[in-house]
């Protein structure tokens, strides 16, 4: 089924005459001199038997890490080289949108940043960006722990009602208590709403659950059956989600107002002097409210919670599922973990302070986003002819390509490659600790800490664009400290409290993904309460 296609003949016999009318004007265009990019021929029945993300690594072993896939008359390109990354995301990034990624997502996110057409994701950037600045998310840290003690006290009372005297041990879906978890974070932080689904259902969560089940469903579905005329109204799960869009709308236009209300010229002050321990309400919707005053556009502020809500939820969750799975296969690890978090919280809870001392468990959270990254693909579509780069063992020549290329970053692929990763499929936490200088591979730098001084997380740029958990260049993740500040707590304080295993066995855990790569049925584990807590 994959064949590569190096030679002139294969070539010929193998490409229609449209691809190459387009790629040869997209040679005369770009100016470049042209190598002749590897295919892969991809079966229907690749896109259902199992997530597409596990073919597009074995197409990688097989024709490299730039190659065009083919499924009928649709191609991508997937792309799974550092040095062509860097140029897609960083170096030529507005040559590129969204692409299919923001057919799917505009319905819901609207004008947010992340299907946003180019001049008002400039516009909006440069309000929200500013956002998430480091007293903010000081700020934050209390809700992380505020959400993180709501869930370990919700374990306690089941472990209390369940036990029995000899051996107190709980089953759970941790994957959904995560996800709850996480949803009641990112309401606070987001919109100063409190969810309050760690121990209740209602409406509104049901509501979000909805649309998340929807957007994963549009984006694993192939044809865009939703844009028919009229399905809204008469596909019962397109009603559905119109339903559920108007629940959390309304909630959101609600919250809206009541910041637009409720603005205060001392909470200003307040903001301007990043004053945000003192301020009972520090959400990123105030700071969106506050300065800028009232002329932000409703709808415009709705679209922007609303894209937050989406990105920052599932994404959180599933770190926190994959870094418990993990470790739950790592016994000395989770040990080596735990003993970290003794020493440095011993009974008390994580501060802004602590996390600096919690180096483990933060090596943990971003090794657990190497191996299952979120999203595991990047998609991006080109605006104009590009030529890539050939990258790593690719052709020196670089690959043209015409506007209108649909291309999928693999990220997936980036973190587990064998040329840029020892032992790439090993949970190492400790890897990021050790600097690796680079005279092999041409064209990447290799990883330094030196070139992101201060960073408490490893980054894309420490690795040259190697290790991309949260993209990279100007549409890099916004919430991206958020989301590993908040990751760390709520891990730290899981593994302070418990001591966890799994129920089955790992291959019992089967993966599924949509926008990220989550469980088929759940992540259940089996939990006690430590024994030697202090
Ligand atoms: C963009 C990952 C949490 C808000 C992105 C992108 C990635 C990512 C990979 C880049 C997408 C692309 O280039 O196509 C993650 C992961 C998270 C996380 C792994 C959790 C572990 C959050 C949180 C928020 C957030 C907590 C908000 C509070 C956004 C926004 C964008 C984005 C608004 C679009 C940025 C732009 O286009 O300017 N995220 N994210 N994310 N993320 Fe996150």
């Amino acid at each position: 089924r994959c064949q590569s296609f190096n030679t002139d003949k294969q070539r010929k016999s193998n490409r229609n005459l449209l691809d190459n009318a387009s790629n040869l004007l997209t040679n005369f265009l770009s100016g470049g001199s042209i190598g002749s990019m590897p295919i892969a021929e991809g079966a229907v029945t690749d896109l259902f038997g199992r997530p597409l993300f596990f073919s597009l690594y074995d197409w990688f072993l097989e024709h490299g890490s730039v190659y065009k896939l083919a499924f009928g008359p649709k191609a991508f390109v997937v792309v799974s080289d550092p040095i062509v990354a860097r140029h897609i995301l960083r170096e030529n990034a507005f040559s590129y949108d969204k692409g299919v990624l923001a057919d799917i997502l505009e319905p819901i996110m609207g004008k947010g940043l992340i299907p946003a057409d180019l001049d008002t994701w400039k516009q909006r950037r440069r309000v929200i960006a500013p956002g998430f600045h480091a007293s903010y998310l000081e700020a934050m840290v209390k809700i992380f722990r505020t959400c993180s003690e709501r869930t370990i006290s919700k374990i306690n009372q089941h472990l209390e009602q369940e036990g029995n005297d000899g051996q107190k041990l709980i089953e759970l879906d941790l994957e959904a208590e995560f996800s709850n978890l996480a949803l009641d974070i990112i309401g606070l932080g987001v919109f100063n709403y409190d969810f309050g689904s760690v121990t209740k259902e209602s409406p509104v969560i049901k509501a979000v659950y909805g649309t998340l089940f929807e957007a994963e469903h549009r984006s694993t579905f192939y044809i865009p059956y939703w844009k028919v005329p009229l399905t809204s109204c008469i596909v019962p799960r397109q009603r559905k989600f119109q339903s559920d869009l108007k629940i959390i709308n309304a909630c959101l236009d609600e919250l809206i107002r009541n910041a637009k209300e409720s603005r205060q010229e001392t909470d200003v002050e307040k903001l301007q002097q990043r004053d945000y321990l003192n301020l009972k309400d520090a959400s990123l919707l105030r700071f969106l409210v506050d300065m800028r005053g009232a002329d932000v556009d409703d709808r415009q502020l709705r679209d922007d919670l609303m894209t937050m809500l989406i990105a920052g939820h599932e994404t959180t969750a599933a770190v926190l599922t994959w870094a418990t799975f993990l470790l739950s296969q790592n016994p000395d690890k989770m040990r080596k973990a735990q003993a970290e978090v003794d020493s440095v919280l011993g009974t008390g809870t994580p501060t802004y302070e602590s996390l600096k001392k919690l180096q483990y468990i933060r090596l943990i959270v971003v090794e657990s986003l190497r191996l299952y990254p979120q999203p595991p693909l990047l998609i991006r579509r080109s605006l104009k002819p590009d030529v890539l780069p050939g990258g790593y063992k690719g052709d020196k020549d670089g690959y043209a390509i015409p506007a209108g290329t649909d291309v999928f970053l693999s990220v997936y692929n980036l973190h587990r490659s064998p040329y840029f990763w020892e032992r790439p499929d090993e949970f190492e936490p400790e890897r990021f600790l050790v600097q690796r200088t680079n005279e092999q591979i041409e064209g990447w730098a290799g990883f330094d800490p030196s070139r992101s001084p201060g960073a408490l997380y490893p980054n894309e740029i420490i690795s040259d664009f190697a290790f991309l958990p949260f993209g990279g260049g100007p549409r890099k993740c916004v919430g991206d400290q958020f989301a590993l500040m908040e990751s760390t707590v709520a891990l730290a304080m899981l593994l302070q409290n418990f001591d966890v295993q799994l129920k089955g066995t790992p291959d019992s855990v089967e993966l599924v993904t949509g926008a990220t790569i989550h469980t088929k049925n759940g992540l259940w584990c089996k939990l006690t309460k430590r024994s030697n807590l202090h």
